[in-house]
């Protein structure tokens, strides 16, 4: 193994499952290095629970391989899992037991755990208030932290958590972001899927998309943002015409396409930075955007990649033909 492989927290190569005759993973290959969040993206369907399922045990791949922590993990490691903390679907827990019991009950099952870490885990997933309460009067969310506890409990220094999101509140889900981040200041590994975009681009360090149980693109973030940015702006219909005109003297020819004339939204491809740039010189030619984002960007990588469409709202122009050209798609 080299070093490249030494430094990854996780890696599977040519995963590939089916139930019955239906394939959920086609040759899955991950690149995971240690001590990031990596945002395993991809819609419904896509392959993301079958994958944490195959990284924990829980079933085996058809082929393929899967190195945990540097090392091959196959058919008879899960005792390994000590050093990984997976939350996959909804955790089971004893409703008639309180979070606090549960906790120390899963920890007497597990590797040895310091007297105070059971109060240590639920502190930091902000459940101490309700510690002493049965699970059954818990909320969705406070169940899905107290199972990022459960998944805590052995120090793990790899993370897998499996939309761990999901049934949270706006506020539970920045202070799972913040949980999270604070995981990877610590050096751990959080792999963390989600299907929806918004929650990982403000969480991840990396993401890999999968579609249709294949790799479509891995990458930093910002190298995923940087190709073929998209800026819309909305402007009068009547000034399109014109802003196109101003526009490629700018940003050179070719970066602008008029995406919707009659509703006045313009897309140019450009990068997300150039944004406010954009405005000005819009703004000092006397057309003024009463719209202007440049943040949907992944979300036109992602539905590209993952062959969806845009949602219709009947306002938004449609970007399928804007050049975002994914890197090694099958
Ligand atoms: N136990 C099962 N039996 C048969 N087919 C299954 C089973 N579990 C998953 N599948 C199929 O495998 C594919 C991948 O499913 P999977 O649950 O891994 O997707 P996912 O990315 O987690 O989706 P979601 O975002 O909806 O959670 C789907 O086509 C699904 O129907
Ligand atoms: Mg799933």
């Amino acid at each position: 193994m080299g070093p490249a492989a030494a430094s990854l927290a996780l890696a599977t190569h040519g995963l590939h499952k089916r139930y019955g005759s239906r394939v959920a993973l086609a040759g899955l290959d991950l690149s995971v290095p240690e001590g990031v969040v990596y945002g395993f993206l991809g819609p419904n369907g896509a392959g993301k629970t079958t994958t944490m399922r195959l990284l924990t045990g829980l079933i085996h791949p058809d082929t393929g391989s899967i190195e945990l922590l540097g090392r091959p993990f196959g058919r008879r490691d899960r005792r390994r899992l000590f050093d990984i903390g997976a939350l996959i679907e909804s955790p089971a827990f004893y409703p008639y037991l309180s979070g606090r019991e549960n906790l120390r009950a899963l920890a007497a099952t597990g590797a040895s755990t310091p007297a105070n870490k059971v109060d240590e885990l639920l502190d930091l997933v902000g459940l101490m208030d309700r510690a002493r309460d049965r699970v059954s009067t818990y909320s969705l969310g406070m169940k899905q932290r107290l199972g990022i506890a459960a998944a805590l409990l052995s120090d793990p220094r790899l993370l897998l958590l499996d939309e761990p999101a999901n049934g949270l509140d706006p506020a539970g889900i920045v202070a799972m972001r913040d949980t999270l981040r604070n995981l990877a200041g610590m050096g751990k590994t959080v792999f963390v899927s989600s299907h929806i975009l918004g929650e990982v681009r403000q969480l991840a360090d990396m993401v890999g998309i999968i579609a249709a149980g294949r790799l479509v693109r891995e990458g930093s973030l910002d190298d995923i943002l940087s190709g073929g940015a998209i800026v819309r702006i909305r402007i009068k219909p009547e000034e399109v015409a014109r802003a196109v005109a101003i526009l490629p003297g700018m940003l050179g020819a070719g970066q602008v396409s008029v995406q919707s004339a009659e509703s006045g939204w313009l897309s140019v491809e450009a990068d997300a930075g150039r944004a406010s740039e954009i405005n000005r010189s819009l703004a000092e030619a006397g057309i003024y955007a009463s719209e202007l984002t440049a943040e949907s960007d992944l979300e036109s990588v992602f539905l590209e990649l993952t062959g969806g469409a845009p949602a219709a709202d009947g306002e938004r122009p449609t970007f399928g033909a804007a050049g975002v050209s994914p890197k090694g798609s099958p």
